[in-house]
């Protein structure tokens, strides 16, 4: 057996942990080799790659990012991607792909399966957002970061009597912002699925402000929009693969609060310290877990799957069923748990 491997889209505490597994898996079990590709997809394409052996990944375990780099280059964005990838599988003598990436390369993974590319998913993003399986790998490191700082935040805001603005990465969803938000007391949490409304927010703080010292943390995921265009939303800008570069809510709502409110409000936005570092035993154990099992279903020729978490165990599911839709918050959840904790 003869796999290629590729990081691809943004980056997670996590990656190295997948490839590690997936190296000494195949190697130590199935008598196989692997090929990493640099940068994801752009390695494939432009032939720049490595063999990845037992030796390589020792002590990568622990280590935020990826050895092999990654990028958002996806094959569909040439004319030829499709070929020049079934080339490389040539050239390498490759049986297929083991793509670890969230929803934009599974997207691509199955694609190419379409094509008789073999591929493998396995899921990765800090959002959380994929379908078809309870956790992707990242997400519990990102929300541990968040709730550390929103801890520190609750100190310098008391301190204050200030309302504490914290803005989190959720392009789409609000996976890290709602865990983050209840294990760290949040008085609010806004996530993209439920646009928010100003006046409701400035007066929940006014009322738990009302003349007492009060310290106030509101958690904002990037992508929370104001309901009805009551607010503009800031877009930085679209990069060259169109996801819109996000950021900006949370210092429009902390000018907004304190315009309307008075109360003195600052902002802290967590941008990508939440993708960075080692990542935590959870997500090393899963990561672990996806790489485990990507070997064997590659070993079984088994493609067309995501590897997937489902009732703590890993099972492999059709990358179909994991792309077709993102994993939204459950708003069940979020209005039984989460709103309650509003301004309370
Ligand atoms: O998809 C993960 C994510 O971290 C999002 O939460 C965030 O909006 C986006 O990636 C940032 O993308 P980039 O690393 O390309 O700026």
């Amino acid at each position: 057996m003869r796999i290629g491997v590729l990081t691809s889209g943004g980056d997670c505490p996590g990656l190295n942990a997948v490839i590690r597994a997936i190296v000494r898996k195949t190697e130590r079990v199935h008598g196989g080799t692997v090929v990493g590709f640099r940068d994801a997809w752009r390695g494939v394409l432009e032939d720049d790659w490595e063999e990845l052996d037992i030796e390589r990944c020792r002590g990568i375990l622990p280590r935020g990012g990826t050895i092999l780099g990654t990028s958002r280059i996806q094959p569909y964005q040439f004319p030829d991607g499709p070929a020049r990838v079934r080339e490389a599988m040539q050239r390498q003598g490759l049986d297929g792909f083991v793509v670890i990436g969230g929803d934009g390369s599974l997207g691509a993974a199955r694609d190419l399966m379409a094509e008789g590319i073999a591929c493998i998913g396995v899921p990765k993003t800090i959002d959380n957002d994929i379908s078809a399986t309870e956790m992707t790998f990242g997400f519990d490191t990102a929300v541990h970061v968040a709730t550390s700082a929103i801890d520190r935040l609750h100190t310098t805001a008391e301190a204050h009597d200030r309302v504490m603005v914290v803005e989190v990465m959720g392009r789409n969803t609000g996976h890290i912002a709602v865990r983050a938000g209840l294990a760290g007391g949040a008085t609010l949490t806004l996530i993209p699925e439920v646009p928010f409304q100003i006046e409701e927010i400035c007066a929940a703080l006014t009322r738990r402000h009302g003349g007492n010292k009060f310290a106030s943390i509101l958690v904002v995921a990037e992508g929370a929009q104001p309901e009805d265009g009551s607010m503009s939303s800031v877009v930085y800008d679209v990069d060259r693969f169109g996801h819109e570069r996000l950021g900006g809510v949370g210092q429009l709502l902390a000018s907004e609060i304190e315009g309307r409110t008075g109360l003195e409000t600052r902002v802290t936005t967590l941008g990508y310290i939440q993708r960075g570092g080692t990542p935590t035993a959870f997500d090393r154990v899963l990561a672990s877990r996806f790489g485990v099992e990507a070997a064997d279903a590659a070993a079984a020729g088994d493609w067309g799957k995501m590897v997937a978490l489902q009732a703590d165990r890993i099972c492999r599911v059709d990358l179909e069923a994991a792309v077709s839709h993102p994993k939204t918050v459950d708003l069940e959840f979020y209005e039984q748990v989460v709103r309650p904790f509003f301004a309370c």
